[in-house]
């Protein structure tokens, strides 16, 4: 694993793009498996802004998001849909067609979690997978668990999750309690995976995810075992690694 730590959250991000563009630049039909929450925010505005300068194009990419609210309308404002739309989808030139992100709203949502899984393997194998890190050290919603699934798969999220969520949404009662997640397989299985981390209140999870025993209990340790896994922390996250 290669590890790199930046003193800002603008050079983190700035970094970020850039990996993320020369994928793109290198290998135009990309399978790009995305992330959403707080992290990647300003990673996709520096991306955005790499495609308005002419630098990067989506035209060809295919996208897989990691999970997505169960019963939630794609068009609530919390939604990982209408994320994506805001901070990404509607700002470059993906195709619409080639945009994948679990429906939420499915009216039978195991059919849904094959239906994307199907999606996932006729696309082959993803080339970059962005992840953030949750503090119980969650990957996608791949909660801490005796056991993992490798499949998409519908999950309960934890109250921590929960209550981690709550912030965006206006009562800590209105975050749902059910997700579609991709599961471990496809994230370990990516040809590169970049997780980012930011914040202070990270650095334990980061050291238990990246240093401590790989156990299912802290998902993210698996990408201990992940043979090019990137890293990029800032100084607040990186401060319990020796
Ligand atoms: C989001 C996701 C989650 C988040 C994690 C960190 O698609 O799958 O694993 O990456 O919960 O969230 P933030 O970045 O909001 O701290």
């Amino acid at each position: 694993m290669r590890i790199r730590v930046f003193e800002t959250e603008d050079q983190l991000n700035k970094a970020a793009a850039l990996f993320h563009g020369g994928q793109l630049q290198r290998k135009p039909e990309s399978v790009l498996g995305l992330a959403t929450g707080s992290t990647p925010v300003g990673v996709y505005r520096e991306l955005v802004e790499l495609h308005v300068r002419g630098l990067v194009s989506f035209q060809e990419a295919i996208t897989f998001n990691l999970d997505e609210y169960a019963g939630l309308s794609k068009h609530h404002p919390q939604s990982y849909f209408t994320y994506m739309n805001q901070h990404l989808y509607r700002r470059v030139d993906l195709r619409p067609e080639n945009i994948h992100i679990p429906n939420g709203e499915a009216s039978d949502l195991q059919d849904e979690c094959e239906r994307y899984d199907r999606q996932l393997k006729n696309a082959g194998q993803i080339d970059l997978q962005i992840l953030g890190l949750g503090h119980n050290g969650h990957i996608g919603f791949n909660e801490p668990d005796l056991t993992l699934a490798a499949g998409t798969h519908l999950v309960g999220l934890h109250e921590d999750t929960r209550k981690a969520n709550a912030r965006f949404f206006s009562s800590p009662g209105e975050v749902p309690a059910l997700a579609i997640t991709m599961g471990i397989a496809p994230i370990l299985q990516a040809k590169t995976v970049l997780l980012l981390v930011r914040g202070e209140d990270k650095a334990a999870i980061v050291s238990r995810a990246l240093a401590g025993p790989i156990t299912t209990q802290c998902p993210a340790s698996l990408l201990q075992t992940h043979p090019n896994l990137i890293v990029m922390l800032d100084t607040g996250a990186a401060r319990e690694l020796v």
